[in-house]
Formats: C-alpha cells, sequence, structure tokens
C-alpha cells in the first residue's frame, strides 16, 4: 500500500483553509490543521476529517512556526503538501493615510509575508524530500489575492502583503525547483466567516455582483478546488492562479 500523503494548511480552522483541508482529506491526505487563537474550533474540525491533527500555533512567531512543522512531521513522518492559507486584515480605507500605523503594517506583514515565510522556511527541507525518494517535488500553495495586483482590498497593508505574497511565490518556485513547485491561489470576494458581517464586504459583494465578468462572489470550495488543481498539473511553478469570477478584470 502507498503511504498517504501529508498536508499542513495554515489557518484551516475555518474558511478558505478549512475548506482546503476537507477537500485534500477527500483526495486521501492525512491533514494537519492549524489556528493561532481558535483551537477548539481547529480541535473539532480535525476530529470530524478522517485522519487529521489540530496544531494551535502563531505562524507569525518564528518558533511556533518551526514548532508546527515539526509537530506535521513528528505525527506523520513526512510533509507533501504545505498550503498557507493562515492571513489576517483590518478594514481600512485607503485614503485614510493616517489610520495605517507602523503597527499595523507589522502586524499585517507578520502573519501574511513573514509568518507564510516562516513556515515555509521550515517546511522546505521536508517537502524535498519527495523528490529525493523518487515520490515527486513537494509542493508550496500560498492563498494570496486579487488585491495583490490590484488597486483594492480591505486595506494597503494587505494589498502590499499579497503582492510581496505573489512576488515571493515566483522568487521561491525559481529557488526551490525542482524539489519543490511553488505556486499562489488568487481569489476574489470569497464567502467565509472573514466577511459573512462585515458591512465592508456586502458593500463589495454588491459590486461584484453588479460588475464582475460572472457576476458573483466566489465560494471556498471553489477556492480549494482550485488548490487541488495545482497540486493536480505537475508542470506548474512559480504561477499565481486567480479564482475570481473576472474581478481582475474590471
Ligand atoms: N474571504 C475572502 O474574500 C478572501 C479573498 C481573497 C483572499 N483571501 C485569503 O484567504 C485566506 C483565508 O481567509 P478566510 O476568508 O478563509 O479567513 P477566515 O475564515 O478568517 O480564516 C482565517 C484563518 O487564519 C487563521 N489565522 C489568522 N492569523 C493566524 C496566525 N497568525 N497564525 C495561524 N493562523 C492564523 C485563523 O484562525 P485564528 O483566528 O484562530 O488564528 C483562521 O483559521 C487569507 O489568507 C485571506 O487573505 C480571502
Amino acid at each position: 500500500m502507498t503511504e498517504q500523503r501529508v498536508a499542513l494548511i495554515t489557518g484551516s480552522s475555518s474558511g478558505i483553509g478549512a475548506a482546503i483541508a476537507e477537500r485534500l482529506s477527500a483526495e486521501g491526505f492525512r491533514i494537519v490543521v492549524n489556528s493561532a487563537r481558535s483551537a477548539e474550533q481547529g480541535t473539532d474540525f480535525a476530529r470530524s476529517l478522517p485522519d487529521a491533527v489540530y496544531v494551535q500555533a502563531d505562524i507569525s512567531d518564528e518558533d511556533e512556526a518551526r514548532r508546527l512543522v515539526d509537530a506535521a512531521v513528528e505525527r506523520y513522518g513526512r510533509l507533501d503538501v504545505l498550503v498557507n492559507s493562515a492571513g489576517t486584515t483590518k478594514v481600512v480605507p485607503h485614503a485614510d493615510i493616517a489610520a495605517v500605523t507602523p503597527e499595523l503594517w507589522r502586524t499585517i506583514l507578520g502573519v501574511n509575508v513573514i509568518g507564510t515565510w516562516q513556515v515555509s522556511a521550515a517546511a522546505a527541507p521536508y517537502l524535498a524530500k519527495g523528490a529525493a525518494n523518487g515520490s515527486g517535488p513537494g509542493n508550496i500553495v500560498n492563498i494570496s489575492s486579487v488585491a495583490g495586483s490590484r488597486p483594492v482590498g480591505s486595506s494597503i497593508p494587505y494589498a502590499v502583503s499579497k503582492a510581496a505574497l505573489d512576488h515571493m511565490t515566483r522568487l521561491l518556485a525559481a529557488a526551490l525547483g525542482p524539489d519543490i513547485r511553488v505556486n499562489s491561489v488568487a481569489p476574489a470576494l470569497t464567502e467565509t466567516p472573514w466577511t459573512q458581517d462585515s458591512p465592508f464586504f456586502q458593500q463589495i459583494a454588491e459590486k461584484v455582483r453588479q460588475s464582475t465578468p460572472l457576476r458573483r462572489v466566489g465560494t471556498s470550495a471553489e477556492v480549494a478546488e482550485a488548490v487541488l488543481a495545482v497540486l493536480r498539473i505537475e508542470h506548474m511553478t512559480g504561477a499565481v492562479i486567480p479564482v475570481d469570477g473576472g474581478a481582475r478584470l474590471i
């Protein structure tokens, strides 16, 4: 029997990360669920999957990021896929420059960019092992955003963090091939707890329904499907795949 592959999905106690965990679990992956705060929700969710473990860790902390990867490898003995879905934001109108403090920059970049880097760096030696033992390259998939390439998004630091993430994707793809493939999936507005009860996101949703080519908000399941497609297309690396109903075109 072939050994089951293992996927670590950061920020998978809810929303897009949870949908990715469910989809990869249905594909037969063993799953490492993670979040920084929502430990009970993450534990319950991991229990609902056939073979999953929950690890609480704040990826913006270097030691915790390393401990997260170590816990995954200790539990399952290998790591094949890292999906960097953990992210944070604060809604700040782009013209309100005064509201964007250095502290806000540090918080958003600390999770979305440095946190993603820390987990990727800790995971890279394990992800590369598949190439060495003949089971193919490891994979990093970053969950970016349409805000990384268009002048939109919940705040300027958030949009900048996603632009940085897309370039990190290209740089790491160039640096880590052929042992590891690195790609981004870039959604536009997607129905998740992040967007559900926020007047800002409801306003964006209305705009999406009126003016994007596909006239609707996306679902987490669609983002998860794109992650699976990236994993399946083995000649793809350094790509940023939009899953945005055409939102980047307006
Ligand atoms: N929803 C959208 O419209 C949309 C559109 C484009 C891109 N995205 C991206 O998709 C990703 C997921 O967003 P979502 O909408 O699914 O949000 P969500 O439902 O709020 O989920 C965010 C997840 O990240 C975790 N998290 C936050 N900070 C963390 C940290 N420092 N360390 C570890 N985990 C952390 C959260 O758990 P805790 O709070 O418990 O830590 C939660 O599990 C984000 O990267 C976001 O930028 C979302």
